[in-house]
């Protein structure tokens, strides 16, 4: 039996993870009644020219198969279009020839890349479709309302009383009180620096204190730019309402981390709060195996468990080994945007693969989770190379998805407007824009049904006092699926 070698910097150790049973994922997949969207971009000059010569590598729409994708936000190489002229007329030998094409059919090819795919990047605020009319489903008929539009919110939490707050990216707390986005936000919230000039400064994701109706205090995951090193400091701070501004601010966790988009944050009954650290390892230029979500002494690629203060708990899986980080829970994590627990205590998080591999999975104490070296999906880098997607000591996701619809937030229904959904896993999508529902039974998939598609990337979902479903998208829309009837 193969042995998992953890390379914990400097401590050289060799450890041993039990084997979790390969569950075989189930197919079975419920469309949602949307209308497809035709592709306008089809009839552009350059389609031809990618379908005839790079589609066969690159995928068709460029999701990526021998080639990368060149409609996701990893480049290695430059989006800009001198970048994309370069790549063409130079290609990647061995793997990638060099084309020697015309120039109008360069500059066709490059304006089809742009507006076909790589436009898609950018979070196009326009597409936003909310359905109106009845949505009929499997388990339930509901409508979408829109509650509130906002400016680049992440993620939303409901407060003991019915009011929402929503994190926004320009750095404070919007508040939502009886379906109404009030004008005076929550300020006051210090960050050091903003990412990427005033308009990328970043709050990222929230909880409440499972004492929050004691204690008062909110939880937030903060991203700023750092010089060192990698690209991000990501913090964990806590702190109170109070005469509606942010006060008693406490930094309670920070780590640099190349992942700036994670840093989702669940508490269990007890009390201790779970914290996700990604490391997609696009850049990374070592050894798999050697990885930073490998490395315990390392946060990134890591589930984390913390005391409410941010200090490790005696009872971590690695506090006993030298060089390990205390708060390590879980490892080999790449993207992780949702966690939730079950009504059963559970723990169950999302993470995005890489060109297919997208995962949920249910995460136990000390247990390794493979990125990047153990993956369903294929990696991004240069030498294309099939996936190993098993291997002793290594978890299995419950559902995994190729290729992959960037799966985001997670939520379980508890509420009781929709009967049929009681319990029910909820999976934003970034990339699919759509929302999957599933029936989990004996913590295996049974049932995957797309309730909605088509509206925008999902970034948060959650389940409001009224027992709606909330979600969250990029382009700003707060929304609520509530009861047909
Ligand atoms: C034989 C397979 C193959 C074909 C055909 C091919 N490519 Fe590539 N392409 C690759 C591979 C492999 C890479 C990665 C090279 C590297 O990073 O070393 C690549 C890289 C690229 C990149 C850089 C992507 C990045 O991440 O920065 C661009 C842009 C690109 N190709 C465009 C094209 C276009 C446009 C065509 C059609 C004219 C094309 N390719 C045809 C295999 C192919």
């Amino acid at each position: 039996m193969k042995r998992w070698i953890v390379a914990a910097a400097g401590a050289g150790l060799l450890m041993s993870v039990t084997a979790a049973d390969a569950q075989v994922p189930a197919k079975a997949i419920v469309r949602a009644p949307a209308p497809e969207r035709s592709d306008p971009t089809a009839a552009l000059p350059g389609a031809k020219t990618f379908n005839e010569l790079c589609a066969g590598c690159h995928g068709a729409r460029a999701v990526g198969a021998e080639g990368p994708s060149l409609s996701d936000e990893y480049w290695k190489h430059g989006r800009a279009d001198a970048d994309l002229e370069k790549a063409i007329r130079g290609g990647f030998p061995p793997t990638m020839a060099a084309f020697d094409l015309p120039a109008p059919q360069v500059k066709d090819l490059i304006a089809y890349i742009r507006t076909a795919f790589v436009a898609t990047l950018v979070v196009d605020r326009s597409v936003q479709q909310v359905p109106a009319g009845v949505m009929r489903t499997e388990a339930a008929d509901f409508r979408v309302e829109t509650v509130a539009k906002l400016a680049a919110p992440y993620a939303f939490v409901f407060l003991p009383d019915g009011r929402a707050l929503i994190t926004e990216a320009s750095g404070v707390l919007r508040v939502v009180e009886k379906g109404k986005l009030l004008p005076q936000a929550i300020e006051g919230i210090p960050i050091d620096k903003p990412l990427n000039g005033a308009a990328g400064r970043r709050i990222l994701n929230i909880a409440l204190h499972p004492g929050y109706a004691r204690n008062g205090w909110i939880y937030l995951t903060i991203a700023e730019p750092s010089a060192v090193g990698r690209d991000v400091l990501m913090r964990l701070v806590r702190g109170k309402i109070q005469n509606g501004r942010w006060a008693e601010h406490q930094i309670l966790f920070e780590t640099l981390t190349g992942e700036s988009s994670t840093a989702r944050m669940a508490f269990d009954r007890d009390g201790y709060l779970f914290l996700t650290m990604g490391f997609s390892g696009n850049i990374y230029v070592g050894a798999p195996e050697d990885a930073p979500s490998l490395d315990l002494s390392d946060a990134n690629g890591k589930v984390l468990r913390m005391h409410d203060d941010g200090r490790a708990p005696a009872d971590n899986p690695f506090v006993n080994v030298e060089g390990a980080l205390k708060q390590v829970w879980s490892y080999g994590h790449r993207q992780s945007l949702g966690l939730a627990f079950d009504a059963n205590g559970v723990l169950w998080e999302s993470e995005n693969g890489a060109r297919g591999g997208d995962e949920m999975n249910i995460i136990r104490k000390g247990a390794n989770y493979g990125w990047p070296v153990v993956t369903w999906g294929h990696r991004y880098d240069s030498v294309p190379r099939i996936a190993m997607p098993e291997m002793d000591g290594v978890e299995q996701p419950v559902v995994s998805w190729a290729p992959s619809p960037a799966v985001s937030a997670i939520a379980f229904y508890a509420g009781n407007v929709f009967p049929r959904w009681k319990e029910n896993l909820f999976v934003g999508t970034m990339k699919n824009r759509a929302l999957y529902r599933i029936v989990l039974k004996d913590n295996r998939q049974v049932l995957q049904e797309e309730v909605l598609r088509g509206i925008d990337r999902i970034r948060d979902v959650g389940v409001g006092p009224d027992g709606c479903l909330y979600l969250l998208t990029d382009g700003g829309l707060f929304l609520r699926l509530a009861p047909a009837s």
